[in-house]
């Protein structure tokens, strides 16, 4: 058994793993991420980005994208699509562009309306904002939020849910994993899409934690159900425990049981749907290429070999 098989057992839908276009040309990768006993989902880490699906106003790319999508429908996996409306990876023609609430809106709207239509039926769930929070639970001050107002978010919802009615909309954020202010802000805007009449399914958690000090299973859990009592799902959207280097048998026992810890808060959430790593192996990681001198952040070592994260996952999902 692996990590998929019993996040399904469980009645999970899936357990997961982002990967990336460059890596697919690793055949020993493909072959390992393939394998649908640990993983039953994949996410495109860059390839539905704004930036590379329409570099250019109204053309649209979705050459990188398709490829990950083939992927997933030739290996058997869910498809989480990500993302359609973020301040980060936009292309230069939107950040530089000179906007008025109109003109934005529209672009906004003809994206999403085009990249949600092109994989129709191909993704279990959108993620259609990503990131709107500040720290301290207010708007974040993008382009969308500096233009269009907090108006913007249920925009993009309302253009998804016309373009494909049962594909599963997400609100996603990393630090609404746990209370405070910013848990809060995340349950404020399911409140703001839901009050203007707006179809939102679900909030993403992405889980971007470190080592040693990740939020408790308790706490992890009840965050959840806060959620999840305003009628949407949850999910661990992209989940990695970093370290500073060089790792020792130390940091990676506790790195096992702090993934247990977030794993193991999704199996008490009856509204959790599923568990997905920001990729698998250490080789691919985003972590050392943004914190200087951290990383060794996933289950399996830059080698493919399984870390004792593996075993303190599989062990929270009531597997052996
Ligand atoms: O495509 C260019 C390439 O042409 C160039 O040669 C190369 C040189 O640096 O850069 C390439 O772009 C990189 C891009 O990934 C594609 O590989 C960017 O520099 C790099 O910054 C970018 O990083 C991505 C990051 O989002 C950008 O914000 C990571 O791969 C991706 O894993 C990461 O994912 C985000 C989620 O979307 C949202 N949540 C946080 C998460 C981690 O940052």
């Amino acid at each position: 058994a692996g990590l998929n098989t019993a996040a399904v057992a469980l009645g999970k839908l899936y357990f997961g793993s982002a990967t990336d276009n460059p890596e697919l040309t690793d055949t020993a990768y493909v072959s390992q991420l393939s394998n649908t006993q640990d993983f039953g989902q994949i996410t495109p880490g860059n390839s539905q980005k704004w930036d590379a699906t329409e570099p250019s106003q109204n053309t649209f790319t979705f050459t990188n994208g398709d490829t990950v999508a083939k992927l997933a429908q030739a290996n058997g996996q869910k498809l989480r699509c990500h993302n359609l409306v973020w301040h980060n990876q936009l292309p230069s023609w939107v950040t530089s562009g000179s906007w008025t609430n109109a003109t934005l809106i529209a672009a906004l709207k003809n994206h999403i309306t085009n990249v949600v239509t092109h994989y129709k039926g191909q993704c279990y769930a959108w993620d259609v904002v990503n990131e709107a929070l500040n720290e301290d639970g207010t708007y974040r001050t993008s382009l969308w939020y500096n233009t269009i107002g907090e108006a913007y978010l249920p925009i993009a919802f309302a253009a998804a849910a016309a373009a494909d009615p049962s594909v599963k909309l997400y609100y996603n954020d990393y630090n609404i994993e746990y209370s405070g202010a910013k848990a809060t802000g995340a349950l404020k805007i399911v409140k703001l899409v839901q009050s203007y009449g707006v179809k939102i399914d679900g909030v993403g958690l992405q889980a971007h934690f470190i080592v040693g000090s990740t939020p408790s299973r308790s706490n992890q859990a009840s965050t959840m159900a806060a959620y999840t009592a305003l009628g949407v799902e949850v999910a661990i959207t992209e989940l990695d425990i970093r370290m500073t280097l060089p790792s020792t048998a130390a940091l990676l026992a506790q790195q096992s049981t702090d993934y247990a810890t977030t794993v193991g808060a999704c199996v008490d959430t009856k509204g959790c749907v599923g568990v997905t790593i920001w990729d698998w192996t250490d080789k691919y990681s985003w972590v050392p290429g943004t914190f200087s001198g951290q990383g060794a952040a996933c289950p399996w070592d830059s080698n493919f070999v399984k870390k004792p994260a593996y075993t303190g996952i599989l062990s929270a999902l009531g597997g052996s």
